[in-house]
């Protein structure tokens, strides 16, 4: 089998690759990555260099290019990672989101139809279904959740989806969906929650918690989430969606704290700031469908998996520490400046 990766160089899709590398998978891998500023080719370069995997640098909503790939490489599989992933970007501007995540999951779609591929994943998020109060903790997002999204990110992820099933309804085409809930481990791009605090505690620079940090996340390691991605593409049913997540909720607050004990630094580093506009209050997952019909459950506890991670952090400055040298500095005091 042949399969394409889109967003291979960001976070989550090159977790990916590295799973499928270390089952020494027979298949060809291909990696389509526009190289954004999530898209990083350090975090991949062992697996182009062991030519565990073949580089093509380009955009999802080119169809040529799509076209290209597709035929060059025979691909029969697309594991669908591209995408615009930052809220608080999506807040500022929204329009790389429709561009990329609907408009590009359209073209890998429409594409993938005429070359008459085998499978298509869709690795999707459980924004799709909005938020939970945070005092129901009986309330959990199933499949059957009405999708009820809050942010232009989760906007255009359900967009996607949407469009998705359509293709499995009006074309047959062999879709599948996985929903999952927020993800942490190596290689992720220290905009987001986890890596920010901790790379801004090893600098002793504030840890900016919006509102009371009383918000809810559902938070399951990566490795936890490329397996279950793995086992939908092998033996999911086409036009089912698949919930993924860790039931590990844990407020910001909570993995603050736990991230400055970690450390060994004090909890005066911590600055509440400006809420985000819209914010949902809680996601949790019930994952109890992916579990009777394909037999995963996560294998990494979060006490271990955040300790782990924050090694890998330590252990792997010189990834992040490009990061946040350059264009990020800007990024920075764009969305932190004035907000305390
Ligand atoms: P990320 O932002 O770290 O990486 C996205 C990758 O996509 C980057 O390598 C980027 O260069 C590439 N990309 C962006 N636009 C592109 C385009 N137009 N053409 C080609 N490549 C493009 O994102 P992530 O956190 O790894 O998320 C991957 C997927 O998982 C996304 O679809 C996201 O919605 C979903 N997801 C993420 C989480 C999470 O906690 N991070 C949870 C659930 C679902
Ligand atoms: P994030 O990692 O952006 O993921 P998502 O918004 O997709 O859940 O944020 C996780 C939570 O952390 C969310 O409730 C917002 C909050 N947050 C902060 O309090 N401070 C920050 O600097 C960031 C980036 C996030």
């Amino acid at each position: 089998m042949n399969q394409l990766i889109t967003g291979g160089a960001g976070f989550i899709g090159a977790n990916y690759l590295y799973y499928l590398a270390e089952q020494n998978t027979k298949d060809k891998i291909v990696c389509l990555d526009s190289l954004t500023y999530a898209g990083n080719l350090h975090t991949i370069d062992s697996l182009i260099k062991e030519d565990k995997i073949t580089f093509v640098k380009g955009d999802i909503t080119d169809r040529a290019l799509v076209d290209k790939v597709l035929t060059e490489h025979q691909i029969d599989v697309i594991v669908h990672f591209a995408a615009e992933s930052h809220v608080d970007r999506s807040i500022e501007d929204a329009s790389a989101f429709l561009n990329t995540n609907i408009l590009g999951t359209h073209v890998l779609l429409e594409a993938g139809r005429q070359h008459g591929i085998s499978r298509f994943h869709q690795v999707s998020t459980d924004e799709v279904y909005g938020d939970l109060p945070l005092d129901r903790p009986d309330l959990l997002f199933t499949e059957e959740t009405p999708i009820h999204t809050s942010s232009p990110y989760s906007a255009s992820k359900a967009s996607a989806d949407l469009l998705v099933l359509a293709y499995f309804r009006t074309f047959r085409f062999p879709v599948t969906i996985s929903r999952c809930s927020n993800n942490y481990g190596p290689y992720q791009f220290p905009e987001k929650l986890i890596p920010l605090m901790i790379a801004n505690a090893l600098a002793d620079k504030k840890l900016p918690v919006y509102g009371k940090g009383e918000n809810v996340r559902d938070w399951l390691h990566v490795r936890d989430h490329c397996r279950a991605i793995a086992m939908i593409v092998n033996d999911g049913k086409v036009g089912e969606v698949y919930n993924i997540g860790g039931h590990n909720e844990r407020s910001n607050i909570q993995i603050v704290q736990t991230i400055l004990q970690s450390l060994g630094k004090d909890e005066s580093l911590i600055e509440y700031v400006t809420d985000r506009k819209g914010h949902d209050l809680r996601y949790a997952i019930d994952a109890s469908k992916i579990g009777k019909e394909l037999g995963w459950k996560p294998e990494i506890y979060f006490d271990e998996g955040i300790v782990s991670t924050i090694k890998w952090y330590l252990d792997n400055k010189p990834w992040w520490e490009e990061i946040v040298s350059g264009e990020y500095q800007a990024y920075y005091a764009k969305m932190y400046g004035g907000r305390s």
